[in-house]
């Protein structure tokens, strides 16, 4: 039967690169939930007032927004445009706490999300298209939109170490001066995602797999190891 696979984990964790990897080798389904936050808050940034909760929530609900679920190209379609690029602009991450912290948009991402995932694990998919599951990832996917995975991974890293990484993705380099420049956004953006979504504990039933020691390979296989369990 089709599996449902959830990580979590804070920025730097390496939860996206790792979860997509898990995929891959298994044959699965992807998706990324923080990218469906992040093309929310680009269509809030262009149809509505970021400042007012109202026309955000009325804004997202409205939202056409296609997830693909391939994870060697997990597509972002807006409106019918290739948003993934878009999406890790500058603007958007510092914006997307702020439409994240809005109770009615994590209300229907979540509907989304459930749909996806239902659709991905479901036993007629598994006959149709071969479907064997979904690994989905992001800060709330195994204490709220699926706390029933059949696995829940805890990806965690020191903050040192989720500094570094996020510092070579984002500038290139990790000496000192950049990551600096990394800190301030990466701790402020944690504590706003802090106040509505948990994600530095594990809940009940969900394994932690730290990654400050590990390199990119050594995390999949131990995530590929909790899988197997
Ligand atoms: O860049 P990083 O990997 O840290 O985050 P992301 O997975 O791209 O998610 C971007 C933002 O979306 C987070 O900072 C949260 O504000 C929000 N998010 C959320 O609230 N719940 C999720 N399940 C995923 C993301």
């Amino acid at each position: 039967t089709p599996v449902v696979i959830a990580i979590d984990g804070p920025s730097g964790s390496g939860k996206s690169s790792v979860s997509k990897a898990v995929a891959a080798r298994l044959g699965l389904a992807y998706l990324d939930t923080g990218a469906m936050y992040r093309a929310a808050t680009v269509w809030v940034m262009e149809t509505a007032d970021l400042e007012d909760p109202t026309s955000v929530a009325t804004a997202v609900r409205a939202m056409p927004l296609v997830m693909g679920v391939d994870p060697a190209a997990p597509g972002v379609e807006l409106d019918g445009r290739d948003v993934a690029t878009t999406i890790r602009g500058t603007e958007v991450t510092t914006n997307v706490s702020k439409v994240a912290s809005n109770l009615e948009v994590r209300a229907e991402l979540k509907r989304r999300q459930r749909e996806i995932i239902d659709q991905e694990s479901s036993p007629t998919e598994a006959v149709l298209s071969g479907g064997r599951g979904i690994v989905a990832e992001g800060r709330d996917i195994t204490t709220v939109v699926a706390p029933d995975a059949d696995v829940r991974v805890l990806l965690t890293a020191s903050e040192e170490a989720r500094l570094r990484r996020r510092s070579l993705e984002v500038h290139g380099a990790a000496d000192a001066s950049a990551v600096d420049a990394t800190r301030d956004q990466v701790l402020r953006r944690d504590r706003d995602d802090a106040k509505v979504t948990s994600f530095h504990t594990a809940a009940d039933g969900v394994v932690t797999v730290d990654s400050s020691d590990l390199d990119f390979e050594q995390t999949v296989q131990a995530v590929l190891t909790v899988v197997a369990q």
